[in-house]
């Protein structure tokens, strides 16, 4: 491109492209979407026969190592995970020292951050064996974070990881747990919680992923890239929407209310939160399989008038010319928040959750672009807009 010129004088031509929004800086093989036709798939599997026969764990390997394990292999790497969960004592004290109201999502980014520190080892990125062992390490200390930083929150003592739970479980025993005993979570909130983070595991090249790549492209350690990828994750506009989500549901309050809310948000008041996305122009696959998880995890928490404003106000807008003319479909955040908040989560660990999912997506990615002869660090151009060159003028003359 650098060749296309008018004349020398010319820097030649410049894609000029905000926010990449038609612009594919990379090339994989971890994750497919079709937007126009609800398809989502992890290394070619759709990702409702992930979510229905697969687990998180499963569904990690196969992010990662681009193949669904054996049995051998699968045990192998679950119990790698399982015995990696412990984090170090000073990462405990590290937490003991933000304030009492600290976000834990701001918890998570710093103590992710700091993980770097524990194993320096973790700059030889060259390395494949080392490569997997911070993998291994991030995808099981996640869950642990996350719960130490939840009750750090509400001043709660920590509950240590229990190698003799699954992945899910141990994570609710870690959240929930207040007696010396088990937490017995019910097996269908311990599934819905596994389904849950299969379909946050990976989206492509969303703010994070490419945080992710961005970051590790400097040839700089994982936790780091994790830590800037949890960061992005942070913001309202990618990790924030299911809490919006409710926060609308909330302000409806009754399914009579809701003809007068949508006419609002067809007048361009508002917008109804949980619907649209910039690549799904159709119902989000990952919607689908939330929905029906929403039912029965009400089954076992009993149910909740926000899921009967859910259900009626997707079903109004579907109806709706104005929502089917833009193609306006639930996403993943319409009903994920309804179920987070019926299983005990406040609203501020609802980005905490979608990182916990994210991991793996994000590891697959970093690792791919390590690999990948193509990949350079990234250091995209601009289009300089500001001044020439003028003379400096003394501060007194100014
Ligand atoms: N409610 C009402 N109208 C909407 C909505 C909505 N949720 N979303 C888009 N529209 C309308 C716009 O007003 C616009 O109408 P117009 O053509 O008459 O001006 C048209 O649909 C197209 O909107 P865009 O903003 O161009 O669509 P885009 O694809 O860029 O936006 C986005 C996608 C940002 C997700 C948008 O649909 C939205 O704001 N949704 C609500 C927030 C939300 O749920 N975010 C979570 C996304 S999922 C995720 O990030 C994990």
């Amino acid at each position: 491109l650098r060749q296309i010129k008018v004349d020398d004088d010319d820097f030649g031509l410049l894609a000029y492209d905000p926010a990449f929004k038609n612009t594919a800086n990379v090339r994989s093989d971890v994750t497919f979407i079709d937007g126009d036709a609800g398809i989502l798939r992890y290394r070619g599997y759709p990702i409702e026969q992930l979510a229905d026969n697969s687990s998180f764990l499963e569904v990690a390997y196969l992010l990662i190592n681009g193949e669904l394990p054996t049995q051998d292999q699968l045990d192998g790497w679950v119990y790698e995970i399982t015995h990696h969960t412990f984090i170090h004592e000073n990462i405990k004290q590290f937490m003991d020292g933000f304030h009492h109201d600290a976000h834990p999502m701001g918890m998570l980014v710093s103590t992710v951050g700091a993980l770097s520190t524990f194993y320096p080892e973790a700059k030889d990125i060259g390395d494949a064996d080392n490569r997997h062992k911070q993998i291994v390490r991030l995808i099981a200390k996640f869950p642990t974070l996350a719960s130490f930083a939840y009750r750090h929150s509400v001043g709660m003592r920590y509950a240590y990881p229990d190698n003799d739970l699954s992945f899910a479980g141990n994570f609710l025993n870690m959240m929930w747990k207040t007696t010396e005993l088990k937490y017995e979570p019910d097996p269908v909130l311990e599934r819905a919680m596994d389904v849950l983070l299969i379909l946050h595991a990976d989206h492509e090249q969303n703010c994070s992923t490419t945080t992710m790549r961005t970051i590790g492209s400097s040839d700089a350690d994982p936790y780091s890239a994790a830590a800037g990828a949890t960061s992005a994750l942070y913001g309202p506009k990618h990790g924030g929407a299911n809490e919006a989500v409710l926060t609308m549901l909330e302000e409806i309050g009754s399914v009579d209310q809701i003809p007068d809310y949508v006419k609002a948000a067809k007048e361009g008041k508002f917008r109804l939160m949980g619907f649209g996305h910039r690549v799904y122009k159709n119902y989000d696959p990952r919607a689908k399989v939330i929905r029906q998880l929403a039912h029965e995890v009400f089954e076992v928490t009993g149910k909740n008038a926000l899921l009967d404003i859910a259900v009626e106000l997707e079903k109004i807008a579907l109806e709706d010319e104005y929502f089917v003319q833009r193609k306006l479909y639930p996403n993943v955040d319409f009903y994920s928040g309804i179920i987070y908040q019926a299983m005990g989560f406040p609203t501020s660990m609802f980005p905490v959750l979608f990182a916990m999912g994210r991991i793996p997506g994000w590891l697959a990615h970093w690792q791919e672009n390590l690999l990948d002869s193509e990949q350079a660090i990234v250091r995209p151009r601009q289009l300089y807009v500001g001044e020439g060159e003028r003379d400096y003028v003394q501060v007194t003359d100014r």
